[in-house]
């Protein structure tokens, strides 16, 4: 019944003549329902919206509502995307009226609270990048890579240098060379090198003066940390290049390393994953940058500075700055969360949490390696990229069958599919907030899966509303509102 509702819309439900509540006009003309729409906006004809009374609207979204997986309701593996438990504390505190009900067109003295929150939250950042300035604007990942690489293009132009490459792993995220064309520079993708790891030959043959960036998530997306991540800086920084340390994987190194000591000199953070914001479905996020302090002339305006004499908080805009990315201070909601989330742990806390999450991933990967090989690396970070190729040769298994299948088991599948160079790739990153137990449940569902008959797999998820939507089409031609024109 509650699947089946589920694959309605309220258009479906509609009765002609159905409604929720009527209520008498207001008797105060300021407040009547039309006061503030221009005339020539407004119509006698009626809108052609669904006809529903109060409770099948509630009973609508409220059985909507529990139909997706969330970190609050399942174990959520999703390699790449760090699904840890998002603390309850921090929603409250981020929550609290002292900064939900402030307007960001306040004055700067009203703003005080905000500020200060702000300007340290730029400061952990920076501390923990090892790259000293920080601007909170990108609202995602994928923003803040466009946004550092219009920082580094600033950067080059002042200098008068004619910069146009970008280079990047082949297991780089899509983002990386999606910024880099949208910021206007030329792509180049290297080959495979050895274990998954960059070659620096290869590398070397690209390196010149029209070198701008080299642009790298470390950890890599196969869980693994680049050994010669020092050398492949210096190479970079010998021809005057910058290089970009991608942080979506910076749960493995809190405390422990940072991406400037080891030659990053711009980095965004995932401050959803990384800090706790609750994320999924697109949003909401926070990918704030961190950059040498060189470039912090060129950061996106306004940041929040401190003036030394009076202790007041204020907003500035660098020097040289590439503008706006986002309205005015960012995702606060987010921010404010990630803020917490920092307080509350300190460093040892940030460190304990790294190691936690390397000491899950490895413990998981050692439970399924015998029916999962892990083709790259002996030792895994926070995540790890398993291989099913041998189940689809051998019993025609996909790593998308079994990804179906654990949802009908109550597990939000890993990651799949990606990194590309992994075939039959299922990546898993446990998180640190797992229990052994969830753990061991986790693998032995693994298990009685591969076990069980093909065919079965291959249509599942058996107990979900939709089962297999062609993904393809979902991506390639989304139909995102309910018309009559729409069904034609
Ligand atoms: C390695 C990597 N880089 C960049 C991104 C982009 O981050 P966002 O989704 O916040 O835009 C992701 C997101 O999944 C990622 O995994």
């Amino acid at each position: 019944m509650r699947n089946e509702q589920a694959t309605q819309l309220l258009f479906d439900l509609s009765v002609p003549g159905r409604c929720g509540a009527e209520y008498p006009e207001s008797d105060c003309p300021e407040f009547s329902s039309t006061a503030c729409i221009p005339a020539e906006f407004l119509s006698d004809e009626p809108l052609p919206l669904p006809e529903v009374n109060e409770p099948d609207v509630i009973r609508h979204f409220t059985n909507l509502s529990t139909l997706n997986m969330s970190v609050d309701t399942h174990y959520y593996p999703l390699g790449s995307c760090t699904m840890k438990y998002n603390p309850k504390r921090h929603e409250r505190l981020a929550s609290i009226a002292g900064l939900v009900d402030l307007h960001p067109w306040q004055a700067e003295e009203d703003l005080q609270g905000m500020l200060q929150i702000q300007f340290e939250m730029q400061q952990m950042l920076g501390e923990i990048a090892g790259l000293p300035a920080v601007s909170l604007q990108p609202a995602a990942g994928a923003q803040g890579e466009l946004t550092a690489l219009l920082v580094a293009s600033a950067y080059f132009k002042d200098r008068g240098e004619n910069r146009t490459k970008v280079i990047f792993p082949n297991s780089a995220h899509g983002t990386n060379p999606a910024s880099a064309a949208l910021a206007g520079f030329d792509c180049i993708q290297l080959g495979a090198g050895k274990n998954g790891f960059v070659d620096l030959d290869e590398l070397k043959e690209h390196l010149d003066e029209h070198t701008a960036v080299f642009m790298i998530t470390n950890p890599n997306t196969l869980g693994l940390f680049e050994p010669e991540i020092g050398k492949i800086s210096k190479m970079l920084h010998e021809v005057g290049g910058l290089v970009y340390i991608d942080g979506a994987n910076m749960n493995a190194i809190l405390g422990i390393t940072r991406p400037g000591d080891f030659g990053g000199d711009m980095m965004h953070y995932n401050v959803h994953k990384t800090f706790t914001g609750p994320h999924g479905a697109g949003g909401p996020g926070s990918g704030p940058i961190a950059v040498r302090d060189f470039l912090a002339d060129y950061l996106p305006g306004p940041v929040v500075a401190r003036d030394e004499e009076s202790g007041q908080y204020k907003l500035e805009t660098p020097a040289k700055s590439i503008g706006r990315v986002r309205s005015f201070f960012g995702n606060v909601g987010i921010l404010l969360r990630g803020y917490f989330y920092l307080r509350t742990l300190g460093g040892d806390g940030l460190k304990e949490l790294s190691e936690h999450a390397v000491l899950n991933a490895n413990y998981l990967k050692e439970k399924l390696k015998h029916i999962l090989p892990v083709p790259n690396g002996e030792r895994c970070m926070h995540e790890f990229v398993a291989s099913a190729q041998h189940l689809q040769k051998e019993l025609g298994i996909s790593a998308m069958d079994i990804a179906k299948r654990l949802l009908d088991y109550g597990f939000h599948a890993p990651t799949v599919y990606f990194p590309l160079v992994v075939p039959e790739a299922i990546m898993v990153e446990p998180t640190e907030t797992e229990s052994k137990a969830t753990l061991d449940a986790f693998a032995a569902t693994i298990e009685k899966i591969i076990a069980e008959d093909p065919e079965l797999l291959h249509t599942a998820p058996h107990s979900t509303p939709v089962s297999r939507p062609n993904d393809v089409q979902a991506a390639r031609n989304p139909v995102l509102c309910w018309s009559p024109a729409c069904d034609a």
